[in-house]
């Protein structure tokens, strides 16, 4: 190995001390930006074409460097690259490689280049990548609960408001509901390849000496337009913050769902329950079953909003244009991206194997004298004021919660005491999948209108599977 001495380095030249290994482990990058290697390389591919192309390299010079950089995309798909932290980055690191391979020609990949506009491309890259695998993540999920939802149409459960038991649903409504945040996600994820624009050519920021063809590097890699100003083009992280922004929101998402299926399967709840197979035990406690891996989807959530503030806060009052500042976003960015697949996958699979108790549901909606809307509904119906209706109502939960009675239970002699409007329609107004089958507004929980609601999230999730496929697709 080479001895480690900043004149040593690629830009060395002008050094003429060595670099403290302490400056060197604070400085690389190459710890975490390696996963950036095939962008890189591709990248690099683009801008040795184009280079060709306007007869800065000589066809040869083209020849011999694509050659080592397609031997180079093998030795890092296979694992074969040795790593050194002296590399300080991906980008030195793959030129030092190439050069090995093809000798001193391989500085030449570096001509009208930078590594600021570099890692601004290698950044838009792997985030196209990221973006894209969440998207087909995150529908992945919405046709899960779909299939649930369809298969629970029948169920009914108790929806809340403050955690109280409000109004009997039905399961599949409450389904459709993440359904619906889904969507929203997937929408945003779509969007976020709008403001996707192509670096390369900004060089350090003020642009370089050659008439460089940005338009057929941006062609190549498929993008729809080159960033007008170079200054801005390796200065941004706008791109970076919104995917944040967008994965934070999802993670969000998730949490809820899985703060629903950690309480939902708790004894007190019992409505759902996970296998064994996604819980675990206690280390103490014998009879334990613990939700831990909803738990820490819900968790996990706290890790994505701080990397939101954290990328914001770097970014923020940093003056024009690159700043080694931003060498940290990449921990933002990568982490964000782990974190989201593993989530979403983990939901997804949670979901499909999760089971519900149908008779505790439906005893759960009972109970909770969820149907006393209704009951205030019909009274309003029989000539009283919505605001009595609602008193006489409170009254009746009042006396049924005392005599221990379910809203089906009090006789008809209570109830006339309580208003001589009661008559023997009133049971019929409590039976739950009345109650449930009345809600015929659009968006509402009765059976015609989740049919509706299925049916309409079907049609849009193929819509968003067509988008996601058009939108960007892996490079070959
Ligand atoms: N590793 C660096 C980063 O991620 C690459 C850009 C370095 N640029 C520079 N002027 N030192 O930001």
């Amino acid at each position: 190995m080479e001895e480690t001495s900043g004149r040593s380095k690629p830009w060395g030249g002008r050094f003429s001390e060595e670099q403290t290994p302490l400056f060197e482990r604070l400085n690389a990058s190459l710890p975490f930006d390696y996963v950036l290697a095939p962008h890189d390389l591709r990248g690099s591919m683009a801008h040795v074409r184009m280079l060709g192309a306007i007869g800065v390299l000589s066809g040869d010079e083209m020849a011999t460097l694509l050659g080592g950089l397609t031997q180079l995309v093998e030795e890092v798909a296979s694992g074969a690259v040795p790593w050194d932290i002296r590399d300080e980055d991906v980008h030195m690191a793959m030129e030092r490689r190439l050069t090995e391979i093809v000798g001193p020609v391989g500085g030449k990949v570096h001509t009208g280049r930078s590594r600021n506009d570099q890692v601004a491309l290698d950044t838009q890259l792997y985030l196209r990548e990221a973006v894209h695998g969440h998207l087909l993540g995150v529908l992945g999920l919405v046709e899960t609960l779909l299939g649930r939802a369809e298969e629970w149409r029948g169920v009914i459960v108790p929806g809340y408001t403050h955690l109280q038991r409000a109004q009997p649903v039905s399961l599949a409504h409450h389904l459709l509901a993440y359904c619906s945040m889904l969507e929203r996600d997937a929408g945003r994820l779509l969007r976020w390849f709008e403001g996707s624009w192509m670096p390369l050519g900004a060089g350090a920021l003020a642009g370089v000496n050659y008439p460089l063809d940005r338009e057929m590097v941006a062609a190549e890699l498929g993008f729809d337009t080159v960033a007008p100003n170079a200054m801005d083009a390796v200065a941004a992280r706008d791109a970076a913050f919104e995917y944040v922004a967008v994965a934070t929101n999802c993670a969000l998402h998730l949490s809820r769902l899985a703060e629903e299926l950690v309480l939902w399967s708790s004894q007190e709840f019992g409505l759902f329950a996970l296998p064994d197979s996604w819980t675990s035990g206690s280390s103490i406690m014998p009879q334990k079953k613990n939700p831990d891996a909803a738990e820490l989807v819900r968790g996990k959530a706290a890790g994505f909003i701080g990397r939101l503030t954290s990328l914001g806060a770097l970014v923020k009052g940093l003056p024009l244009a690159y700043n080694k500042d931003l060498q940290e976003d990449k921990l933002y960015v990568f982490q964000t991206r782990e974190e989201l697949d593993l989530c979403l996958e983990a939901m997804d699979a949670m979901v499909a194997v999760l089971s519900v108790d149908r008779e505790q549901s439906r005893r759960a909606a009972e109970g909770g004298y969820a149907q006393a809307t209704d009951v205030a509904d019909y009274l309003v119906e029989r000539g009283l004021a919505f605001r009595d209706a609602h008193h006489i109502t409170g009254r009746l939960v009042g006396h049924a919660l005392e005599m221990h009675w379910e809203l089906s239970q009090v006789p008809l002699a209570d109830l006339r005491r309580l208003s001589p409007l009661f008559d023997e329609e009133y049971y019929e107004v409590v039976d739950l999948d009345r109650v449930v089958a009345a809600k015929i507004s659009p968006g509402g929980t009765s059976p015609e209108r989740v049919e509706e609601q299925l049916l309409g999230a079907r049609a849009r999730l193929a819509g968003l599977r067509r988008a996601a496929s058009e939108v960007w697709a892996p490079p070959r």
